[in-house]
């Protein structure tokens, strides 16, 4: 299990770049094994997520290069098979081979996928999208076996925006015969990233990041490559460490269309910052008002930035009030920031959050990934060294957090215990 170590209350100046977004490659590799052939990845992060994904990909009989930040993926010598339990384990995005699998062979045969114990996470809406294109779905205990004679487009209406539904079925409506229309589809930035992927290679995906989403189904896609888009949470997660300890801390390579809904709450927040182009420069700031944060869907505000901004909001004059309204497990990580002084009252999803509180360093446990953020960003101006063990949740989502905030003078370690 790895631990991190941070000596609290360094300034952090210079510069932050922003990899690949997470959200966006657990979907883009699956992706790669609908084209027969090499395609090439850019900009991919270098996180515990992509390996996972690699292992299946090796079982299916891809190859798979690793090239720094590149990622070649040779889908030539494919075979259909089951994904094993424990492999299905490692990450919720597995279940991305259900509608790659699917589509491509009409036969897939996934376990139930793991990811962040945030909630429940069901996949109904991903299983009945499926069958409204024409397969069949029988759950063997934790194994869902897919099968479809033919699978021919349909109108899907999802009864909530779900990102990984709206894109598994995108998957599995590509070879589709005929029209699929996807309504209440998610607007997440990551999907278009995906659809823009597809169409490279031939597919037929008109209305990525709106409501509506139609596919033509296609009888072939042919290999193309594609850059993987920034990643807004990591960016988020940074420009929220500036605002709490920054001194002109600048973090770059950003889309600020895509952070919009966290920049909209940092001025609400009476937090200044400079944006020019991809990079942004913020500092500590003294007085933070405080304000209501509600987690919505895109371009709502990100839900996976809910539990980074509850400490900022640790730091504001007054109290403030957060609702999650995504998962119903997403303030799991509050106990450990009580334990180091932090003034929060919780009911359900609902939280109290009164600043401005001194924090201590403590010995915390991280719950989740973007838990165990916030409990970095809290360590960050803690009084005193804080230690976080199972701090692997938090390396499934950061690439190289500890060089990136240790080169912007962070006092930060990891170790392996
Ligand atoms: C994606 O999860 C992200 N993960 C999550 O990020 C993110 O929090 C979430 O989207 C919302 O933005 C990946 O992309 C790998 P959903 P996903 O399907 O696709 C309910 C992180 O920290 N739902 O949009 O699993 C579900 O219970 C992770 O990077 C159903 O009811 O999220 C939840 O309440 C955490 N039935 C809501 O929809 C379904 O079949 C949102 O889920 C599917 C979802």
């Amino acid at each position: 299990m790895k631990r991190i170590i941070i000596e609290g209350q360094h300034p952090l100046s210079g510069t932050i770049e922003i990899g690949g977004a997470k959200n966006s490659v657990v979907a883009l590799m699956p992706a790669c094994l609908l084209a027969d052939g090499v395609v090439k990845l850019t900009n991919v992060p270098n996180i515990s997520d992509k390996d996972a994904l690699t292992q299946i990909m090796y079982l299916l009989g891809a190859k798979v290069t690793n090239k720094g930040n590149e990622l070649e993926v040779d889908s030539s010598n494919v075979k259909n098979c089951e994904i094993p339990d424990e492999l299905s384990r490692k990450l919720r995005a597995s279940y991305y081979f259900m509608g790659i699998l699917l589509g491509k062979y009409k036969h897939a045969e996934v376990y139930l996928p793991g990811g962040c114990n945030i909630g429940t996470r069901p996949i109904n809406l991903h299983l009945k999208g499926f069958e409204s294109l024409g397969a069949t779905v029988v759950r063997e205990g934790d194994k869902y076996i897919l099968d479809a004679k033919e699978l021919k487009g349909a109108p899907i209406n999802l009864e909530f925006a779900s990102v990984g539904a709206t894109i598994n079925i995108m998957f599995a409506a590509i070879y589709a015969e005929g029209t699929t229309t996807i309504s209440n589809a998610a607007r997440e930035t990551e999907i278009v990233n995906i659809a823009d992927f597809l169409n490279r290679m031939g597919a037929k995906i008109t209305g990525a990041g709106t409501k509506t989403i139609i596919i033509e189904g296609v009888k072939k896609l042919h290999p193309a490559d594609i850059e993987v888009i920034p990643d807004r949470i990591e960016a988020g997660t940074y420009i929220i460490i500036g605002s709490l300890i920054g001194d002109n801390l600048t973090v770059k390579g950003i889309v600020p269309e895509h952070i919009k809904a966290l920049l909209d709450k940092l001025t609400e927040m009476n937090i200044k910052y400079e944006l020019k182009g991809n990079e942004i420069t913020v500092s500590k700031s003294e007085h933070i008002t405080p304000v209501n944060v509600k987690t919505l869907v895109y371009p709502g505000f990100p839900t996976d930035l809910g539990q980074p901004i509850q400490v900022l909001l640790t730091q504001a004059d007054g109290i403030s009030y957060f609702d999650e309204t995504i998962w119903e497990k997403r303030l799991q990580h509050v106990p450990q920031l009580l334990k180091m002084g932090a003034n929060i009252k919780c009911m359900d999803s609902h939280a109290e959050i009164m600043g401005p509180t001194k924090l201590k360093g403590a010995k915390l446990t991280a719950t989740d990934l973007r838990g165990g953020a916030a409990l970095v960003l809290a360590s960050l101006i803690a009084e005193g060294t804080t230690i976080i063990d199972d701090a692997d949740h938090i390396l499934r989502g950061y690439e190289r957090i500890i060089q990136k905030l240790s080169k912007v003078g962070a006092k930060i370690r990891i170790e392996e215990i």
